[in-house]
């Protein structure tokens, strides 16, 4: 039997880390479905002592997800850290505490201020706080305490043996390499797990984890030097997302180790074929895009254009395809659907693409199909897709869009007229001139919601091919110091604006509601 390797999600922490891709507590929830869905064995929700909403992020996911996965939280080494992160797992069903603590030269001498035994002593205490704190739960026989000396690929190889030792010794069951600033490259970091491998005399104690940052493209490529130097979980995150660069892609890690399982012989628990519908899930939550030719999940991954290949394709699938398409759950532009398929055949095609809608959200699914067929004659997957995707996750909606007209052209003033109504039942119109017709509808969008945002992004991509395509627009907006993304889709360009401006707005009048907080001590 092939081992099989852990598959630690830190989308919800690490990824969420990153600039621009904070995550409602409800998102983060919908993201933690996926995960549960995908088969992740550990999602690591947050890094409660962050802030209010981190901590109840994690709690939530805990409570819900706890019984069919290994949830998360992270923590300094402080007994205060320990202590939130507990608070937000203890009620839960299978849970981890994560701590760690900087153990290279320069983040001694320059970070913490701390000498060697002092970080010894400091992550020998703090490691056997969390067993302790996990312990006192009666059904909890072995505590799953988890320890990351950070910026371990840039630590003296005999220094860390001796804090992998002592903590393993303390009661870590997985101890974590973190190349915390993506400084490692394949071999150096294959040298590091196998040194530890060789010179730890309590190592078969212990999980070998790692957790690769991606500075220099190279997150991918040393996780799995990691596993073959005998490394058994791997950290990674939903489409690369995390700190700077990101952190080592799931999507990219679970094919290499599938597709070449004749190199690594191991085995995880991914479902595979959920892949992509999660990268497009975490991609529309965030407004972080998936790059076209992005391995395993990019648009591009699949397609081939060039004669030669085609040709070859056509002879035989495996002359220039080492994965099929379905493996991943991939979704291309099939054609598929026209104006008189009925709901049986819509909900069908909904399924088989890998959503479970409620009956509600099918129903309103349904209708903006039908008034798309109405519009378009040929209804590809991809414009399914971005229907559901519109329709799927739970986004506030104190404003719609009710009816909107626009009036531009060279030589005259670009005017919108909006009407806009409440959750609480005002019903508002008003007018507004831009630079453009789409200014002028953010300008009179904002004059109704009377909230004022800074454009920071606009983007605008056909979903599908020919003409009457449907288009989709994404924009990211910054609002009293924190970035909201919205999404739109219409056939027409300047209503799918409207839409996605109205959505990022919607967002940021939640998130005042519900006094969501910047991160205020992440220090990681
Ligand atoms: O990159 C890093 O070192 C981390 C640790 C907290 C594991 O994210
Ligand atoms: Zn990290």
């Amino acid at each position: 039997m092939p081992d099989t390797i852990t598959i630690f999600d830190t989308t919800l922490r690490d990824g969420e880390q990153s600039p621009g891709c904070s995550m409602s507590v409800d998102e983060k929830l919908e993201v933690a479905k996926a995960l549960v869905d995908l088969g992740v064995d550990v999602i690591e929700a947050g890094f409660p002592i962050a802030s209010p909403g981190d901590f109840h992020a994690v709690q939530k996911v805990a409570r819900a997800y706890g019984d069919r996965t290994t949830i998360c939280g992270l923590a300094r080494c402080r007994p205060e850290d320990i202590e939130r992160a507990w608070g937000a797992l203890e009620d839960a069903e299978n849970v981890r505490l994560h701590v760690f603590l900087a153990t290279s030269a320069i983040h001694r001498e320059f970070k913490l201020k701390m000498a060697k035994e002092e970080i010894l002593r400091r992550a020998v205490e703090m490691v056997k706080l969390a067993c302790d704190k996990m312990a006192a739960r009666p059904d909890i026989t072995t505590p799953d305490v988890e320890f990351s000396p950070e910026d371990a690929a840039r630590t003296e190889l005999d220094f860390l043996a001796e804090v992998v030792e002592r903590t393993i010794e303390a009661g870590a069951t997985t101890v974590n390499i973190p190349d915390t600033v993506g400084y490692a490259t394949p071999n150096h970091f294959y040298d590091v797990i196998k040194y530890l491998k060789d010179n730890v005399p309590n190592i078969e104690r212990a999980v070998i984890s790692t957790h690769c940052h991606n500075d220099l493209g190279l997150a991918v490529a040393n996780s799995l030097a990691a596993v073959d130097a005998g490394a058994r979980q791997v950290e990674c995150t939903i489409n690369g997302l995390g700190e700077r660069a990101g952190n080592a892609a799931l999507e990219e890690i679970i094919m290499a180790l599938r597709t070449r399982q004749d190199v690594y012989g191991v085995t995880t628990n991914i479902n595979t074929t959920k892949l992509f519908p999660t990268s497009r899930l975490v991609s529309n939550i965030t407004g972080m895009k998936v790059q076209r030719n992005k391995a395993i999940v990019g648009q591009n991954a699949f397609a081939h254009e060039a004669g030669i290949h085609q040709h070859g394709m056509l002879q035989e699938r495996t002359t220039y395809e080492i994965m099929r398409p379905d493996d991943v759950g991939f979704v291309g532009t099939n054609l598929v659907l026209g104006k008189h398929s009925g709901r049986h055949a819509f909900r069908d095609r909904v399924t088989s693409l890998g959503y479970q809608l409620e009956e509600q959200t099918l129903q309103a699914v349904f209708e903006d199909f039908i008034a798309l067929a109405d519009k378009k004659k040929d209804v590809y997957d991809a414009d399914i897709v971005a229907l559901v995707e519109n329709r799927s996750h739970h986004i506030p909606e104190d404003w719609k869009l009710t009816a909107f007209h626009v009036f531009g052209g060279t030589g005259t003033i670009p005017t919108a007229t909006l009407e806009l109504t409440h959750e609480d039942g005002r019903r508002i119109q008003d007018a507004s001139t831009g630079d453009g017709p789409v200014d002028a509808v953010f300008r009179c969008l904002e004059r109704i919601t009377e909230l004022t945002a800074r454009l920071q992004e606009y983007n605008v991509h056909s979903v599908s091919g020919g003409k009457d395509a449907l288009g989709e627009v994404s924009v990211e907006i910054e609002h009293g110091g924190r970035t909201y993304h919205g999404k739109g889709v219409s056939t027409d360009v300047i209503e799918a604006s409207a839409r996605a401006y109205l959505q990022a707005l919607n967002k940021a009048t939640a998130a005042n509601g519900a006094g969501r907080e910047p991160h205020t001590q992440h220090g990681v």
